[in-house]
């Protein structure tokens, strides 16, 4: 029988701390601080992949990461195929959780919110902007489908650049999700497992409760 022990596999966090005389009053502001944090300590590979959850039409979680690429007070926004699985995961329940962790900074963020599908003129402005061969790839790929082979993908790329040589339409399958937090919890590793968690809830007048959580 495989068995593998990883018990041994412990680190005492000893980095930072998040009290909440420190923290400021909207949790996006906290967020960017954070961010920029992980890039002034050294910074780490795809500081702004996030997991994103849904719940599938299969009535089971599933997580995967994506790229976050825009932030506001509104909330945060991803770009994927609206036919993906996740894609019909959030038309069908719109329900999300987003998270990072950066390992370098001891840190964990977790956002639930509610996706919605971004204006349609943001959705273009963002594929415009992607390379050619990213458009292209976009346009070609029927995300989460059951395709015969990758050569099925290469021949459909193929007939796709004989077609497009520089204008590419967003296909309307494609664009830029807003996801609207409604609580935010951030997570700070501190030694003997006496963690920091500070959480962000809207209230109904659209203020930001602040809470501690044991951890
Ligand atoms: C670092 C990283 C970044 C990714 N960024 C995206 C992204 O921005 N959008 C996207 O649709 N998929 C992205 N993917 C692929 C997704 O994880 C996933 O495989 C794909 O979206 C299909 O997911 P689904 O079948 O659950 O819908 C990324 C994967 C990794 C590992």
């Amino acid at each position: 029988m495989m068995q593998e022990d990883l018990s041994k596999y412990r680190k005492s966090y000893e980095k930072w701390e998040l009290l909440e005389a420190n923290v400021p009053d909207n949790p996006i502001q906290l967020f960017q601080t954070w961010f920029y944090e992980v890039e002034e300590n050294g910074g780490v590979d795809e500081t702004n992949a996030m997991s994103v959850s849904t719940i599938g039409l299969d009535g089971f979680p599933k997580t995967r990461v994506v790229l976050l690429k825009k932030y506001t007070y509104e909330g945060f926004i991803f770009y994927t195929n609206y036919l993906s699985e996740k894609g019909k995961a959030m038309t069908q329940n719109p329900n999300v959780c987003l998270s990072f962790f950066w390992a370098s900074m001891e840190r964990q963020v977790i956002i639930k919110g509610v996706a919605e599908k971004l204006a349609e003129n943001l959705s273009d402005g963002y594929f415009e902007s992607r390379p050619l061969g990213s458009k292209l790839g976009a346009v070609v790929s029927p995300q989460s489908e059951v395709i015969p082979s990758r050569k099925f993908l290469e021949e459909e790329l193929k007939k796709l650049e004989e077609i497009y040589t520089d204008e590419v339409p967003r296909p309307e399958y494609w664009g830029g999700f807003l996801v609207r937090p409604q609580s935010i919890e951030f997570w700070q590793g501190r030694p003997n497992r006496l963690h920091d968690r500070i959480r962000y809830t809207l209230t109904d007048d659209y203020d930001w409760k602040i809470e501690r959580l044991a951890p």
